[in-house]
């Protein structure tokens, strides 16, 4: 019978064997490997955000995106607005429980910054099928520059956990 009490037969209690000194030191170097690799991706692996960041009121956003809404809409669809920025321009998108707004139209080819925020919690942007991925976080304004580069539709998807309506979150980007 095993018992947690009674002591297994081996000889696990003798001191390391060169093998197992081999296997630690391997392990131990790889974990080292492992642990430079961070600060080392983080400045060459290209995977870092280009862009700005500043903080804003959420309130602030929230305006400063309906006049950008109002001076460029060109239409409504399901009663989100449809906005086409010209290109080069700051193009500002609202993440709130559970929409994202307006719908942009973008131009092929052209370069925007592309502003993010959210008018309440945590948001993530999710555009597909690309593999774009970037919190929205109230109170701080993301700039992101962007220049697209296949024309479609794309979907936004909130991937950060929102509230109810969470799966419900949707947004719309069209390039052309
Ligand atoms: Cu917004 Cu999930």
């Amino acid at each position: 019978m095993h018992s947690a009490i009674v002591a297994p037969k081996g000889i696990w209690w003798k001191p390391a064997g060169r093998q197992e000194k081999l296997w630690v030191t391997i392990a131990f170097i790889w974990c080292m490997i492992l642990f430079a690799m961070m600060p080392f991706w983080h400045l060459r692996g290209g995977q870092n955000a280009s862009g700005i960041r500043s903080r804003v009121d959420p309130a602030a956003y929230v305006a400063r995106v309906e006049r950008f809404t109002q001076e460029y809409k060109v239409g409504e669809e399901n009663g989100i607005p449809v906005v086409a920025p010209p290109p080069g321009s700051e193009v500002y998108l609202l993440g709130r429980m559970w929409s994202w707004s307006p719908i942009l139209k973008l131009k092929q080819g052209a370069s925007y910054t592309l502003h993010l925020s959210s008018a309440d919690v945590n948001h993530g942007f999710h555009l597909f099928p690309v593999n774009v991925n970037f919190q929205v976080v109230p109170g701080y304004d993301y700039g992101l520059r962007i220049t697209p580069n296949t024309a479609g539709e794309f979907r936004i998807i909130c991937n950060e956990f929102c509230g109810i309506g969470h799966h419900l979150m949707t947004g719309k980007v069209t390039v052309e």
